[in-house]
């Protein structure tokens, strides 16, 4: 077998063939991490992963992150802290086994109301539905690439509280009030133009939409200037959308794009798991002398 790297879309995205996640010499993982630099989200198709194999893949990026807590109270997988389950299967007693149920899982990037957000996080398909329950990425260097000089500047220095109320589900995450005030909201605040850590490519950094604040700003203010911001996010040439198999592994920089999820039937069956890496540095502004 030999590595191949190709594209699958303009602006984001390449497919890694040719690997078995399970056997990687160092010279296939020093191509897979410099592709990942380039595209920002790699597609492995036809693997065997176990949760071990999962988490061993995952670790050669950095450290994991113990899980976040899911919706249904539970830490993790037993005995595999690392791993996060993304999943609509309910148990005997009716209660979901992982978190986002069947419903569409709005544009984001993973727990960017934390002071350091992970890195990246890597999803493995289980079981997946006949149809629905797609994930799109998209370029957030493509993103601020498309805004207009004007809104660029305008944007240049300000910063976004990211919040931490609810999760891409729309779930109330564990522990919290709810509130649909931005302001009171709990969130932590990062640089709205990121510079990558290794390229210094700017990218717009937006977390999600909802109970979004721009610092300093009246409410109103916030919501009209986030509004037009966001005109600009998720346009379809920017973005690469996976029509998931299992076996596949999907894995994203969670600086360098946000993602999305499809709804899809409730009574089909869709087990995913996620780990994420650790970033080594808290999100750092794109802008000159900060
Ligand atoms: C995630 C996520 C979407 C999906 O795991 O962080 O957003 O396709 N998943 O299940
Ligand atoms: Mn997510």
């Amino acid at each position: 077998m030999t590595i191949h790297v190709a594209g699958i879309s303009a602006a984001v995205g390449a497919e890694v063939s040719g690997v078995d996640l399970r056997t990687l010499d160092d010279a296939d993982f020093q191509v897979i991490q410099d592709a990942f630099n380039q595209y920002h989200g790699l597609l492995f198709r036809h693997q065997s992963l176990d949760d071990a194999d999962l988490v061993a893949f995952s670790a050669r990026f950095g450290d994991l992150d113990h899980a976040p807590v899911m919706e249904n109270g539970q830490t993790a997988v037993p005995g595999r802290p690392e791993i996060y389950l993304v999943s609509n299967i309910k148990d005997d007693s009716g209660k979901a086994i992982g978190s986002l149920g069947s419903g569409e899982a709005v544009w984001h990037t993973d727990m960017s109301y934390a002071e350091n957000p992970p890195y990246a996080s890597a999803l493995f398909a289980i079981e997946v539905p006949a149809s629905g329950g797609n994930t799109s990425l998209c370029s957030m260097a493509a993103t601020y690439a498309a805004l207009p000089a004007d809104l660029k500047a305008r944007i240049a220095n300000l910063r976004i509280k990211h919040d931490g109320t609810y999760n891409s589900g729309g779930y109330l995450r564990q522990g919290v009030e709810a509130t649909d005030n931005p302001r009171e909201a709990v969130g932590t605040y990062h640089p709205m133009v990121l510079a990558h850590p290794v390229t210094g490519t700017p990218m717009l950094y937006l977390g999600r939409r909802r109970n979004a604040y721009i610092e300093g700003f009246e409410i109103a203010d916030s919501e009209a200037l986030l509004d037009e911001v966001w005109q600009y996010t998720a346009l379809p040439e920017n973005c690469y959308s996976h029509q998931w198999q299992v076996g596949d592994l999907l894995l994203w920089d969670n600086r360098a794009t946000m993602h999305q999820r499809t709804p899809f039937d409730r009574n089909a069956r869709r087990l995913m798991k996620r780990t994420q890496i650790k970033s080594v540095a808290a999100p750092s502004s794109a802008a000159a002398g900060s």
